[in-house]
């Protein structure tokens, strides 16, 4: 499986792997917003047949004091988890927040019950949790809302 830059041709199917994966979906108007503002951010495992099948989709947020990255979304499709794909997503897109713009950080929300996600996030890449946002999801499950400082060799 191979982890490339996303191109705008990969977006339908972005979609399809985030509406199989999650219940926080969009529309296509977002994942427009998303390449055309960061297309550095925007990254896609595809298998042997050029299938995604899993995707991290980023953003710089540049309004607060400290310029940092943001992970919008993340997923893998189920044949082709704990192979190591969302690591190797991760810190594509936790490197080009570096290089391309100076991040000091990534930040990113995540369910109190994803323990995949959590260990993944703490456990594999050294994400801290920085706060609670109660209720942040639409079902009103908490959210952690976690930072990760990006080291030169992530
Ligand atoms: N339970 C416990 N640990 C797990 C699990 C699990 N179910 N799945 C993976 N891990 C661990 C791995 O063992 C590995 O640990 P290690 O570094 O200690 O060896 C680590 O997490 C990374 O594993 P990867 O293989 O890189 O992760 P994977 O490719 O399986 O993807 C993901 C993880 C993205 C969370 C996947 O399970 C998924 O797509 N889930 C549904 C969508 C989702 O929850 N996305 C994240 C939402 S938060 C957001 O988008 C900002």
């Amino acid at each position: 499986v191979n982890i490339r830059q996303a191109v705008p041709e990969d977006l339908l199917a972005i979609q399809a792997c985030n509406l199989a994966c999650l219940p926080e979906n969009y529309q296509m108007k977002y994942y427009f917003y998303h390449i055309l503002s960061w297309p550095q951010l925007m990254f896609v495992a595809e298998d042997g047949k050029g299938r995604v099948v899993g995707y991290v989709l980023s953003k710089m947020e540049e309004e607060s004091s400290a310029v940092h990255g943001h992970i919008t979304s993340l997923a893998v499709l189920r044949p082709y988890r704990k192979m190591g794909l969302a690591k190797r997503l991760m810190q594509c897109a936790h490197a080009a927040m570096k290089e391309t713009f100076e991040a000091e950080y990534a930040s990113l929300h995540v369910r109190k019950s994803n323990e995949a996600a959590k260990h993944l996030y703490i456990k594999t890449l050294g994400y801290e949790i920085h706060d609670i946002e109660a209720k942040y999801y639409a079902d009103a499950e908490d959210a952690y809302d976690m930072r990760c400082y990006i080291k030169k060799e992530d």
